[in-house]
């Protein structure tokens, strides 16, 4: 993706995380937090188990790092099912679809990573094999062409994407569950890391955990990364033991702040408090004055501070909020009102 996914903060998978098939959990009971999410899948699942059906689609979506992979690869293990594990950019013409589909036996997943990103036609393709179950193929060229319903076998698709709102409404449409992941709180955090500890066979004590997971952006992934990192610190540095002073002076070596802030999402607050009077600014002219790209402004820097209240969206623009100063160390001196109030020839 864009530029920024070599931070250690970077919810986006990374070359560090290789090691992140050990720390998946395998089955449902394992899958830490998220619990409205679990509980309506668990019926879905036991519905479907019952019945011996194939599950319904499913949909999952919310930001990076929160578990989408897993919940599918729990899903399949669930269903004592296959899974078969692509993604939208990679099935590049209807025919890559239709040889994945054929190969589908009954009750099998089909994972569709980033799904908004399929291409036209092959969303298209997409849509009667997910309603029907059946595949239609043109054979034969010209006048002589004909066309073929192929039957497929009742398979699930479970669809992942960071954005639901990149998605058409037909493709929406033909999930019949779908789920938002949340970001997880400290305790699931906490949860989270305590369980990864156990399987890295790293000794950590309740106090170095709570720390991680202060800092761990409400990201599991997040966590699991800053626990490897404390813990080579903690090797390195220390007796290998990750107490609260061991995880904190590991995360101040590698520029995390306390509320898991690293040197560019400070930057970004910094940019509107020095250059713009703490906005309201524009997502471009914010982006033009730190030489990024809008995109990555938005998907990689923005949503944290959004859901820290570091930051809010105006109609005018973004700004920065009292927190944020707080958090920095600045006195709060407030810009021109957000919400255009003093544009207002009505107001008080
Ligand atoms: N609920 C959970 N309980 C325990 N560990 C979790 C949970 N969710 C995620 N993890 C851990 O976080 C890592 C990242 O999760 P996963 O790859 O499923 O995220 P994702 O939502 O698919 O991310 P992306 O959008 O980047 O594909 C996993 O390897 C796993 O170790
Ligand atoms: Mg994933």
């Amino acid at each position: 993706m864009a530029d920024g996914d070599d931070r250690i903060v970077s919810p986006n998978y990374g070359d560090d995380d290789a090691q992140e098939n050990t720390l998946r959990p395998r089955r449902l009971e394992d899958y830490i937090g998220q619990e409205q999410v679990k509980d309506n899948l668990s019926i879905l699942l036991a519905a479907a188990r019952k019945r011996g059906e194939a599950l319904d689609h499913v949909l999952l979506y919310g930001p990076p790092g929160l578990g989408k992979t897993s919940l599918s690869l729990i899903i399949a293990a669930e269903m004592e099912a296959n899974i078969r594990m692509t993604s939208g950019p990679a099935i590049e013409h209807a025919g890559d679809l239709a040889s994945i589909l054929t190969a589908l036996d009954e009750r099998d997943v089909l994972f569709i990573d980033e799904i908004h990103r399929l291409s036209r036609v092959v969303e298209e393709r997409l849509y009667s094999a997910m309603e029907d179950y059946a595949l239609d193929l043109i054979i034969g060229k010209g006048p002589s062409a004909r066309s073929v319903r192929l039957p497929l076998k009742h398979f699930t698709v479970v669809g992942a994407t960071t954005r639901f709102g990149a998605l058409t409404a037909p493709l929406r449409d033909r999930f019949g569950a779908i789920y938002r992941l949340n970001y997880y709180d400290d305790a699931a955090l906490q949860q989270i890391i305590r369980r990864s500890a156990r399987i890295l066979k790293v000794q950590a004590e309740e106090d170095g955990i709570q720390e991680m997971a202060r800092r761990a952006r409400g990201t599991p992934r997040i966590a699991n990364r800053l626990l490897r990192r404390v813990r080579d610190y903690a090797q390195v540095r220390a007796n290998g033991v990750i107490t609260r002073e061991v995880a904190s002076a590991a995360l101040a070596a590698l520029e995390v702040d306390d509320r898991g802030l690293d040197p560019s999402d400070r930057a970004v607050l910094l940019t509107i408090i020095q250059k713009f009077d703490g906005g309201p600014v524009g997502i471009e002219t914010l982006a033009a004055s730190m030489s990024e790209e809008v995109e990555t402004v938005e998907d990689v820097y923005e949503p944290y501070l959004l859901q820290l209240g570091f930051l809010a969206r105006t109609p005018r623009g973004r700004i920065v909020t009292r927190l944020a100063y707080e958090h920095l160390g600045l006195p709060y001196r407030s810009g021109p009102t957000p919400f255009g109030l003093w544009d207002d020839p009505n107001a008080p």
